[in-house]
């Protein structure tokens, strides 16, 4: 008796899935458009032009979901949070990171099942990434003694 049919083929990588490099291109192009434009985002990035940091997060994005590897040959291993560590990223920047995100994947064309897929993934990374807590006073824990 033959399998039932999933829609998730074992033989296919989410990459290709996706769309491939034209997919992750076009949705962290139109991240990136935002980002520039963007009060809270914006200024954290310290490069004036967005090109170089735009093309690591497609780099990035590809290789995670399966594609090719050039992100590792240039960067070495992602050590995402802990290159995260140099920007305060508190609640307000993680959100409003997955904000800018949300609009960029709309404006794809993705399946339902991608859609979760993809944004299930933004969300804990995206958590994962803050390195400010939600503490409303946002103070440091007061020391003893
Ligand atoms: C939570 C909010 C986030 C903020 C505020 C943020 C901000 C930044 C900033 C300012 C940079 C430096 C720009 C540069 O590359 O020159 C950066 C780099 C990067 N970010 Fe984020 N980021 C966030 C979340 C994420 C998430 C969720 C991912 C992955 C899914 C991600 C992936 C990357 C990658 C791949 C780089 C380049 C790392 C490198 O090779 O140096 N970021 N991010």
């Amino acid at each position: 008796m033959s399998e039932p049919q999933s829609d998730a083929d074992p033989q296919v990588t989410p990459y290709a899935d996706f769309g491939g490099e034209e997919f992750f291109t076009s949705l962290v192009a139109a991240f990136y458009r935002r980002v520039a434009t963007d009060d809270i985002l914006r200024p954290m990035y310290p490069d004036a032009d967005l090109a170089a940091a735009e093309r690591r997060l497609r780099l990035f994005l590809m290789q995670y979901w399966g594609g090719p590897t050039t992100y590792d040959d240039e960067r070495g291993h992602p050590r995402l949070r802990m290159r995260h560590m140099d920007f305060a990223i508190d609640g307000a920047a993680r959100d409003r990171w997955l904000t800018l995100m949300r609009d960029a994947m709309a404006e794809q064309v993705l399946t339902e099942g991608q859609e979760n897929r993809l944004w299930m993934y933004f969300v804990s990374a995206a958590f994962a990434m803050q390195n400010i807590p939600d503490d409303p006073a946002g103070q440091p824990l007061p020391t003893v003694g």
